[in-house]
């Protein structure tokens, strides 16, 4: 079943044209600049568009311009399938990693461990209204961000986003699934409420 919404979901991504894509990433950006988690956050995760993905450049660049540290993941070349955050600017270097996607060079200096990341923007290949996420397949996220199951209402915000269209009624969810917090689309944002999960505001961290 997961196959089937990955092969179809990703088909439709693919599918938009550069001008919806644009659009899309436009009211993405008017939707997360309203969110005051955002407006707080110093630090931030966040990714390169690929294949169809809806595009946060316009978010990353809003960042930067606010003084907020931006990182991306890159994956390590060798170990464990994880993913790694790296301090990244606009107009630093990037290079291709194995599966082609562009990201920063692993430079021990500019990584930061993910729990010191305020937010990160996920990306995913399908979502529910319960901020269940389906991934690539690789289970990339799920396993960088394992330890948020031991440090409930603690930071990162996990909000993932995607074009709204990417939204489906119910995803089954395996035990090493790692659910968002939110989940922001170019129409609206779902603010997931889970008894289980009390956020610590992180308006009051504002460290550098
Ligand atoms: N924390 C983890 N430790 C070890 N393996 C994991 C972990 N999280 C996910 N995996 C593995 O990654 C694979 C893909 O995960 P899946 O959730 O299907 O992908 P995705 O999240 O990309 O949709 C699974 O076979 C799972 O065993
Ligand atoms: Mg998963």
């Amino acid at each position: 079943m997961n196959n089937k919404i990955r092969t179809e979901m990703r088909h439709k991504r693919r599918q938009l044209s550069p001008s919806a894509q644009t659009l899309a990433a436009d009211r993405l950006l008017g939707v997360v600049s309203r969110l005051r988690e955002f407006q707080f956050a110093r630090r931030i995760g966040i990714y390169l568009a690929h294949g169809g993905e809806i595009d946060p450049a316009p978010i990353k660049h809003l960042a930067e311009i606010a003084g907020k540290i931006c990182h991306l993941p890159v994956l390590h070349p060798l170990k464990d399938n994880s993913l790694h955050f790296v301090r990244h600017q606009y107009g630093d270097t990037l290079k291709a990693n194995r599966f082609g996607i562009p990201e920063p060079e692993l430079r021990q200096h500019r990584m930061v461990p993910a729990w010191s990341l305020q937010i990160i923007f996920v990306p995913l290949v399908a979502f529910d209204s319960a901020g269940n996420r389906l991934g690539m397949g690789g289970g990339f996220y799920d396993r960088s961000l394992a330890f948020t199951r031991n440090r409930p209402g603690s930071s990162p915000l996990l909000i993932g986003l995607a074009h709204s269209f990417q939204q489906v009624d119910h995803l089954e969810a395996s035990p090493w699934d790692i659910p968002l917090h939110g989940i922001a689309t170019e129409q609206e944002f779902l603010s997931i409420k889970r008894k289980s999960i009390k956020r610590k505001s992180i308006k009051r961290a504002p460290i550098n």
